[in-house]
């Protein structure tokens, strides 16, 4: 909340092009599988700084896609707020303009006030958001299969461009969607897209366990992210998919010292820039915009019932559980939740040792870094962390791949129209 006021914060990081340029760039020399952009659609005068005045993303990772070679390139997109056909070409073309990397963090928007830049009278209800969110992935991935590979002859000669037999309509008509197909552009080096999700409620994590590649996830403990990846994988399975196919990426924000001590000095400095006011505001995002300022401070975090648990279901139930079991005020919550301390602080082997125990222990597939204040985090964790991950084997040296999905060690999907042979060799690799 208060991070860009750090001595080393570049203070218009979000909307600064070449900024977003060079720690993409960074980020690939030090060969990490993707850059992630978030996105929401409503903002107020106590949202977060860095969301009042940023780039659309994917117009964000077109830009970057020039500027980068192998490095995924991935963005949120509402649901709830677009039309499928839009959202399909959308981020078709970025996956063809970046050869292959794009990736698409599913969401289905937390925020009420989202209605009010969309023409609708109201947000829908969390669940039934979740319901339109799988009925949208299902007509996106049709559409992504309008087109067979092969499908374009272009032959100057015959003047044949294309094969009528290659080209499929998805006719697809719905609870919520009616969409003809085909889709204007064809697939790309990936075949779609990788596809990120991140609710933690139960509508949230089922509709992940059927429709991701990768999960996102803000578990705080070791314990909490193995009980969560059992959870995604378990039900995974339960759809009838491999679960080494879904990939668990808890956040990870790492504040590296050369000792402890640093660390920790470090972790305080951030801290401290943040003003109650501003945690009280952080915090009435989840509640959508609520006036926690109403509340005394120094008392009992105030019993809200189920408000706005509508918008934020998960992430204001675990508030809720947290100030019960820990019998934590208001101001102690709010600070804990606008500056949390990580599991991740430390000397660089330290923190090395934190992500390779949650890795060996069923926690974690990779993680999420979201630093603090950047680049200077960063910088820290791919100067001094990735090398010892480097030299235990626990991360690459070289890309594997030049697209998303092969440097996740996913599969690319088979078009569902493609010949039985090829479905056959897809089934056999599953
Ligand atoms: C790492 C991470 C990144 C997220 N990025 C976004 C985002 O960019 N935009 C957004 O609206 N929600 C984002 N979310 C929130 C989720 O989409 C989801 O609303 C939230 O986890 C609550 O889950 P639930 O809807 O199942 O209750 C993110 C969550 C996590 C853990």
């Amino acid at each position: 909340m208060a991070s860009w006021r750090h001595p080393n914060a570049v203070v218009d990081a979000a909307i600064n092009l070449e900024y977003y340029v060079n720690l993409t760039r960074k980020a690939e020399s030090a060969k990490l599988d993707f850059v992630f952009f978030g996105d929401g659609l409503y903002i107020s005068e106590k949202s977060h700084p860095n969301f009042l005045n940023r780039f659309e993303p994917l117009t964000l990772l077109a830009a970057l896609a020039m500027e980068t070679t192998h490095i995924g390139l991935a963005a949120t997109l509402s649901t709830t707020y677009s039309e499928p056909f839009t959202v399909a070409r959308q981020f078709s073309s970025i996956d063809h303009i970046s050869n292959g990397r794009a990736g698409w963090n599913i969401v289905t928007s937390p925020l009420e006030g989202s209605a009010l830049n969309f023409s609708k009278p109201e947000h829908p209800q969390h669940d039934l958001r979740y319901r339109m969110a799988q009925e949208y992935v299902e007509v996106t991935k049709g559409l992504w299969d309008s087109w067979e590979d092969d499908a374009f002859i272009r032959d100057k000669e015959s003047g044949v461009f294309f094969d009528p037999e290659k080209l499929h309509r998805l006719n697809h008509q719905g609870e919520f969607f009616s969409v003809q197909g085909p889709l204007t552009i064809s697939r790309s080096k990936q075949g779609q897209p990788v596809l990120i999700q991140a609710g933690s409620s139960e509508a949230g994590k089922e509709f992940a366990s059927r429709v991701a590649d990768a999960v996102f996830t803000g578990q705080g403990s070791l314990e909490d992210s193995a009980t969560f990846y059992q959870d995604i994988k378990g039900r995974a399975a339960k759809h009838g998919r491999n679960p080494d196919e879904i990939l668990i990426l808890p956040g990870c924000n790492p504040i590296v010292g050369e000792t402890a001590a640093e660390a920790e000095r470090k972790y305080q400095e951030i801290a401290g820039l943040v003003s109650i006011d501003e945690a009280l505001n952080y915090l009435g995002r989840y509640f959508n915009d609520l006036d926690f300022t109403q509340f005394e401070l120094d008392e009992p975090f105030p019993d809200l019932g189920d408000f706005a648990r509508n918008g934020w279901e998960s992430a204001t139930d675990r508030i809720k559980q947290v100030v019960k079991d820990e019998n934590l005020t208001l101001r102690q919550m709010a600070l804990r939740s606008t500056t949390p301390k990580s599991a991740f602080i430390g000397t660089p082997d330290q923190v090395a040792d934190t992500m390779q125990a949650w890795f060996e222990a069923g926690a974690a597939d990779g993680f999420m870094l979201n630093n603090s204040v950047l680049p200077d985090g960063f910088n820290d964790f791919i100067d001094h962390v990735l090398p010892i991950l480097k030299q235990r084997g626990l991360f690459r040296t070289e890309y594997e791949s030049d697209t998303l999905r092969g440097n996740l060690g996913l599969p690319i999907p088979v078009n569902r129209y493609a010949a039985p042979a090829a479905q056959a060799t897809s089934k056999a690799k599953i």
